[in-house]
Formats: structure tokens, C-alpha cells, sequence
């Protein structure tokens, strides 16, 4: 694959941007739209793995490994897939299943079904709209975005283009006035919830990012924190991410900053990045109304297990007091229904989202949501559920006491 000469140096101007977003494209791909059925040069996007193909075939290297990679040897991202792949359904059959209603409600918020938009940063390397996009996307499928702190816009644009829900998701920084303004501006701008991700107080090795010595073009930067000095990374060779995060993350995170971020907030806090049942459960006692259970899209500890392998645990201990979220390795409508049947309220996607952006900006993160939502009505149908309530775990097992047929 050939690399855009440059893509690191483009010069920034009147068009910064823009230009920044060029250097980090391969060349120009021709989406079109038509029946209802994605196509890039003509060949089909028929589902989440075919965006994934041809966003690698759109994006610089660099961006694309950044997007895609995972720590150390990558076993806990290839794993969060494999786990839902390995969990099977034990469908039900003459179910009399009707017209599928998906709709669901997070944090008592309505969304049209329980897929939601999962934090990811720098969404200006994938297209020139960046987060805008993907916020008008997740608004078209009527479900919730949820905006990263290291977005290249800052939240005040993209809250303003995005519908309810939309949820702002924090990191601790080092310097807690930073990190309260972070808090005060998404309470103004309209955010309805904070996400405190608490798996990352160092970032987990990157090896790609590190050998492509990863770092933002001219002209993109951490626009939520530009205003307060920590708009850019260091100047550093290897992965200038994670030389940012050394720099600025609290590393010696604890109870503690829950328990401040619950007192110095308006808004209900989700606790995400959690992977035991025991921490799930303080973390509702401390104050978090949700809990997104999740290995950060195996990019931080490498070998933790996959999501679905955690997720029955954090629904046992702590499902009775606080809603649970999933994500990792979602990719078909399946995945969705499994997690819902051990016991998610809703997941999360990131990538897909990424892959979408990257083909076609809003249109093609906007198709990506409704190529999943279409597999999860086909799944709900052919396992025998009409609506969500009727998912549970008696799907994953081949009878049990708690099925709908013996209840
Ligand atoms: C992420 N993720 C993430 N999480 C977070 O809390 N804040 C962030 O800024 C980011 N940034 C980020 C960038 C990229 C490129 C990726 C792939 C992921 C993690 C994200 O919210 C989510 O947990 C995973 O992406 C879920 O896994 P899948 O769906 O990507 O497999």
C-alpha cells in the first residue's frame, strides 16, 4: 500500500482542515447510494467487514493501524470478536414472531434500538467532517452518540448538530481545574451524560503506533483541549499519543476521582472500561448509574479477556442496580442479540463506525448503523423475539427453566 508522501507535515491554512484530512486519504474512492445498498467503485457494502476493507484501502497506513490496531500482540482484539462468534443460539422456532420492536430506552433516554455510538478519537482523519458526522449519523438512526475527549471538534459544534441522546465521555487529566472545565463546558453544551473511561490511565502499548511514529497532521489537534493548553502532542519520536497521555492522564486513578467527578457533576456518570464483576458493583455503589463493560476495543491491557466473557460476570454483580452496556468486537447483528441475551441493555461499536466515516463520512457511518440494525432484526426474528425483553439466556443454551416455551 502505498503511502501519501507527506501525511504527517501537510501544511496547515485558511483550510487547515481540509487540507490535513487529504494527506491522510490514499486517493479518491466513488461511494454511491442507491436501493438502499452501499457500493464504493461499484463493488457492494453488504456489511460491517466490507467497510472494514474499504477503509483500509482509502486511509493512509498510519491512520488506518491506529484505527484498527490493538496492544501488544493484539490477542484481546482479535478475542472480543471470536467471543461472540463462539457463543451460540439455541433459537426457538414457531414463535408466532411478529413486527420486531427494538426500541429501547438508556439512562431513560429513548433510542430507536440498543445499538449506541461508542467514543473514538480523531474522527478528522477519517473524514473532513469529522465528529460532526458521525453525530448526524448516530441522530439519522435515532441513537446515542457519545463524543470522546479527544475529539478533532470541539463539543460545542458537535453538540450542536447532534439530537438526544449524547453523552460526553471524560479522561481524568493530571490537572483536576482541566478537567472540571472539561465537565462544566459539556454540562453547557448540552451533554445529557459523562462516560468516565477508567481503563486507560496509561495508554496500553500500541506497537503499529509506535513504529509509525503516530501523531496528528498539521492543522488536526484535541479541540476540546486546545483552549486549555493541551491541544497537541508532544513532539516525540514512536506514537505521540502515547507520549500525550503520560503527559496529561492521572495515572494513580482511584474511587476517589468517582467520587469527585459524582459530586461535581449535575449529570448521571457511566463508569466505562470495567472487566470485573466486583469493580462493577463499587462503581455503582460509588455513584455510576451504568457500567459499559469493556477492553477499550483491546487497545489497552493485552490478554484481558473478551468482553463477552466478562459481561455475565458484571451482569450478575451489578445488574440489579445500575444498567449494564457492552462493547468490543460487536460486528453483526448477532453479536448484538447475544450480548442483550446474557444481559446487556445495549452495546457499543466503534470501529464500525470508523469504517464507515472513513468510505463515505455521515452516509456511510449512518449505513454501517443500519446494516446492524437490519442483522439484529433478522436475528431477532429467527430466534424466535418479537421485542427485547423477549432476549435472554435461555438463547444461549439448549433448554432451560427460564425459556419462554416452559414459562
Ligand atoms: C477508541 N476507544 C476510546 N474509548 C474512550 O473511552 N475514549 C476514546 O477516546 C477512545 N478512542 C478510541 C479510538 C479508536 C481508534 C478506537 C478503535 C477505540 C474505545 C472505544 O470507545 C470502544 O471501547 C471500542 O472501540 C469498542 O470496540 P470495537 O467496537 O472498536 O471493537
Amino acid at each position: 500500500m502505498s503511502r501519501p508522501p507527506g501525511w504527517l507535515h501537510s501544511r496547515a491554512g485558511g483550510t487547515a482542515g481540509t487540507t490535513a484530512w487529504r494527506a491522510v486519504r490514499q486517493g479518491c474512492r466513488r461511494y454511491n447510494f442507491a436501493g438502499g445498498l452501499g457500493h464504493v467503485d461499484s463493488e457492494p457494502l453488504v456489511n460491517i467487514a466490507d467497510y472494514a476493507r474499504a477503509a483500509r484501502r482509502t486511509l493512509a497506513k498510519e491512520v488506518f493501524d491506529y484505527y484498527e490496531g490493538g496492544a501488544l500482540d493484539e490477542i484481546t482484539l482479535r478475542e472480543n470478536s471470536a467471543g461472540w462468534e463462539k457463543l451460540k443460539l439455541y433459537y426457538r422456532v414457531l414463535a408466532d414472531v411478529g413486527p420486531r420492536d427494538m426500541s429501547t430506552t438508556v439512562l431513560g433516554q429513548p433510542v430507536s434500538m440498543p445499538i449506541l455510538v461508542a467514543p473514538t478519537a480523531f474522527h478528522k482523519l477519517a473524514c473532513e467532517e469529522g465528529e460532526v458526522a458521525a453525530a448526524k449519523a448516530a441522530r439519522a438512526a435515532e441513537t446515542l452518540f457519545v463524543l470522546s475527549s479527544l475529539s478533532n471538534t470541539a463539543m460545542e459544534s458537535v453538540f450542536a448538530q447532534a439530537a438526544s441522546p449524547r453523552w460526553f465521555q471524560l479522561y481524568i487529566y493530571k490537572d483536576r481545574e482541566i478537567t472540571r472545565e472539561l465537565v462544566k463546558r459539556a454540562e453547557a453544551a448540552g451533554a445529557e451524560a459523562i462516560v468516565l473511561t477508567v481503563d486507560a490511565p496509561g495508554l496500553g502499548t500500541r506497537e503499529r503506533d509506535t513504529r509509525n511514529n503516530f501523531r496528528l497532521p498539521d492543522g488536526l489537534a484535541v479541540e476540546n483541549l486546545a483552549p486549555l493548553g493541551k491541544g497537541n502532542f508532544p513532539e516525540v519520536k514512536g506514537s505521540g499519543l502515547a507520549a500525550y497521555v503520560r503527559a496529561n492522564f492521572k495515572e494513580d486513578l482511584g474511587f476517589d476521582d468517582l467520587d469527585w467527578l459524582c459530586q461535581s457533576t449535575r449529570l448521571p456518570v457511566v463508569v466505562k472500561g470495567v472487566c470485573r464483576g466486583d469493580d462493577a458493583r463499587r462503581a455503582a455503589e460509588h455513584g455510576a448509574k451504568a457500567i459499559v463493560v469493556s477492553n477499550h476495543g483491546g487497545r489497552q491491557l493485552d490478554t484481558a479477556p473478551a468482553t463477552s466473557e466478562v459481561l455475565p460476570h458484571v451482569v450478575d454483580a451489578a445488574g440489579d442496580i445500575c444498567e449494564i452496556y457492552v462493547d468490543g468486537g460487536i460486528r453483526r447483528g448477532s453479536d448484538v442479540l447475544k450480548a442483550l441475551a446474557v444481559g446487556a441493555r445495549a452495546v457499543l461499536v466503534g470501529r464500525p463506525i470508523l469504517w464507515g466515516l472513513c468510505v463515505a463520512g455521515e452516509q456511510g457511518a449512518a449505513h454501517v448503523l443500519e446494516i446492524l440494525r437490519r442483522e439484529l432484526d433478522e436475528a431477532m426474528l429467527l430466534c424466535g423475539c418479537a421485542k427485547l425483553s423477549d432476549i435472554g439466556r435461555w438463547l444461549l443454551r439448549p433448554s432451560d427453566p427460564l425459556s419462554p416455551i416452559s414459562a
